[in-house]
Parts: C-alpha cells; structure tokens; sequence
C-alpha cells in the first residue's frame, strides 16, 4: 500500500482579523494618552509618583503630542510660549515659531530641557558657555528636529539657539523643564556677554 504523504498546508497571509488583532495589542501596550489632559496627568506621575524623568522623557518621545497643536497661538513679529502646565517639578510650554523667528543663543539656569518638534522643522544651534570676556561663542553643532523627532540639552551640553529656518512654513515644539525653568540668561554671539531675563510664558 502506497504511504500517504501528509499534506502540507499552503502558506496564508494573515487574516485582516488578525492583523486588527495586533494593532489592538499594540495600542495597548502604548501609553494611554488620548488627549493633552492624559499626557500632562502622565508626565505628573513619571515626577510625582518618583518614576522620574527618564520615565518622562519616554513619555514626551512615545504619546501623540500632535494633540498640542490645538493649543497653538501665533504672533507673527516672534515666537510665542504658551503655558501648558505648571507645578512644583517642571513646566510644559508649547511654542509657536512664525517663519523665520528665533531665540537668543540661552542657557537653561539649571533645568534639564526636553523638545519635540510638533510641526514644521526647527533647528537648534548649540554653542560653548564663554571662557574670555569679550568673545565671539563658539559654535558646536546645528541640528534640525522634524516632526516628532526630539532632542535634550542642559547646562553641562553647552547653551543654544532654537530657530524656525522655514521661510515659507511655520513650527511649533513642545518643550519640558525640569526642575521648572522661568528666567535664564541670554547670550551676546559676538561678545559673550550674558543678562537674565524672565521668560514670558502666556
Ligand atoms: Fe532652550
């Protein structure tokens, strides 16, 4: 008697089914952030509840931020700063950059600083804290964050200048600090020279 082979089962994509199946896995192993109200509740835990700001950090890469820009205001003569959240541990301000608008090169009076690029582009320059007085700063690199890209800087990493390069579209970036940051000094490019302000956060 011939021997029967067993038969092989064809090859099948996966069902739609189970492709759903796993995209409803895969949201809910994402933190649940559905609106701004979830991110700022999140981001309290990570510093209230000790998680820390690594935990934040996470956060602020992995949510939807896009949810912020509806949060976003311009004025077309500069950047604006817009208070999202404020308590004991940090701040959150959205920022809303008009094309071709920038800051003074800043250092970020011993806060830790945390941005993500919402919209448009934005460009960061990092320059060194001035060594001589009356010096041009020295610059150490120019870096453009896309859209949900992010990128840190504290006092240690050197002080900086964000830029919205784009003549033709506008940005906006949310930004985290830690310990909360509301004054900072601003740098001369040419002469180093360096005066506090406060920060206009509306
Ligand atoms: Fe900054």
């Amino acid at each position: 008697m011939a021997l029967e082979t067993a038969k092989r089962p064809a090859f099948e994509k996966p069902s739609r089914k189970a492709s759903q199946v796993w995209k409803t896995l895969s949201d809910s192993l994402r933190p649940k952030t559905k609106s701004t109200d979830d991110i700022i509740l999140q981001l309290q835990k990570c510093f209230l509840k000790e998680l820390g700001p690594d935990q934040a950090q996470k956060l602020l890469k992995s949510a939807d931020c896009s949810l912020f820009e509806e949060k976003a205001e311009f004025d077309d003569f500069g950047y604006k700063r817009i208070l999202i959240e404020e308590n004991e541990k940090f701040n959150l301000v959205l920022m809303c950059w008009p094309e071709g608008s920038a800051t003074s090169i800043h250092d970020h009076t011993g806060s830790e600083c945390i941005m993500k690029c919402l919209a448009g582009k934005i460009r960061e320059t990092r320059y060194k804290w001035p060594v001589k007085k009356r010096q041009s700063l020295e610059k150490i690199c120019e870096e453009d964050l896309k859209k949900n890209e992010v990128s840190g800087i504290n006092d240690e990493e050197g002080l900086h200048l964000i830029e919205n390069p784009s003549t033709a579209e506008r940005a906006i970036s949310l930004h985290l600090y830690y310990p909360p940051l509301s004054e900072c000094l601003v740098f001369d490019e040419y002469t180093g020279k360096a005066r506090r302000i406060r920060l206009k956060l509306s």
